[in-house]
């Protein structure tokens, strides 16, 4: 844990994307914790190829990535087609089409290639501001001696930075609130086992990883307060589709009497979606959850069903912290007045 309290960019080490002049760097995900490696991205299209392949992943960080794809498709010469093979990369998290149509706009505004790529790094530094803005928030909504239980990695590897849950929990560490914190392992892509666990682990955050299926037994024992995790698209009745588990999670939560914060920047509402049933939720091949770490578990000829995200109902909410403040049980009237009215 940290030793004192509190500077907010310390203990932060860790960065998904760089930008290096005439390509972006991505740190590939699929190899960690095990293997550093960096993947250049020439091109958009091998840009979209990092994001479908999950190389990069996380809400914030895809939207950035696919900024940074905008410049080098505005470079390439095929800016409509690569713009549109961004935009399909993965359908559910909405800052990957926010962050697009920023992009657009600047073109169509008549941009140069300097203005273009100042978009792309503005993006980047409002998502950095926005998680220490929403680290803030969140840490002072916890009580001294706090448990929490977070899932998935929402933390530096999935933003600009920081984290948008895994940024309250680090704020909430430095500043001596919490004091246990467990990380489901998030089956079957195991984001939490292998990327929150290892990002807690570069900047001394002491952290307990839990099979997904321990998480009511960790309520029941009393180790946890809150439940706190991100959102890949919040729509206009307060729903949230995050990470596939996150709405047992919240179910159970709401069992035990514990309190269940959602923490997301505002690119992430989509206020032209009336409610979850409406958003895409991913369906990636089946082979990932047949499969463990690359080694076949199922038996031969087993089928398998695997979306990747699920929509948490707005009423098991207590607490939605963006970077405009915290709202108390969200709901369509207090998103309205937060975020405004749709203009799609
Ligand atoms: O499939 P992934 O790893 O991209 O899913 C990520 C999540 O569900 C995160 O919880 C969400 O994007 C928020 S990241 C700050």
């Amino acid at each position: 844990m940290f030793a004192e309290p509190h500077d907010p960019g310390a203990h932060d080490s860790v960065r998904p994307l760089r930008w290096r002049g005439d390509a972006l760097d991505v740190l590939d995900q699929r190899l960690l914790p095990h293997e550093t490696v960096w993947l250049r991205c020439a091109d958009a299209e091998s840009v979209s190829a990092a994001i479908r392949a999950l190389a990069v992943r996380g809400a914030p960080a895809i939207g950035i990535a696919a900024a940074y794809g905008a410049v080098l498709a505005a470079r390439g010469g095929n800016f409509i087609e690569a713009m549109a093979r961004l935009r399909a990369a993965r359908p559910t998290a909405v800052n990957l089409m926010w962050a697009l149509d920023r992009m657009h706009a600047c073109v169509a505004s008549g941009a140069d290639a300097a203005h273009l790529l100042a978009e792309a790094r503005a993006i980047e530094a409002e998502d950095l501001a926005a998680n220490h803005a929403m680290g803030r928030f969140g840490a002072a909504l916890l009580e001294q001696d706090t448990g929490v239980l977070t899932h998935c990695n929402t933390g530096a590897l999935a933003t600009a930075g920081f984290g948008t849950a895994l940024g309250v929990i680090r704020a909430g560490v430095a500043g001596g609130r919490i004091a246990r914190v467990y990380a489901g392992e998030t089956r079957p892509w195991l984001q939490g086992a292998r990327l929150t666990i290892w990002e807690l682990q570069q900047d001394g955050i002491a952290a307990t990883l839990i099979a997904d299926s321990a998480a009511a037994a960790l309520m029941h024992s009393g180790a946890v307060q809150w439940v706190i995790v991100g959102a890949d698209r919040i729509a206009a009745n307060g729903d949230v589709a995050n990470k596939i588990g996150t709405y047992a999670l919240a179910l159970t939560a709401r069992h035990h009497g514990l309190r269940f914060m959602v923490v997301a920047p505002a690119a992430t509402v989509d206020m032209a979606t009336r409610s979850g049933d409406a958003i895409e939720i991913e369906l990636r091949d089946a082979e990932e959850v047949l499969s463990c770490g690359g080694k076949r578990t199922a038996p031969a000829g087993a089928a398998a069903w695997n979306p990747v995200f699920d929509v948490t109902p707005a009423a098991l909410i207590d607490v939605l912290v963006t970077e405009r403040g915290v709202l108390y049980k969200p709901d369509g009237e207090s998103m309205r007045r937060q975020f405004g009215a749709a203009h799609a």
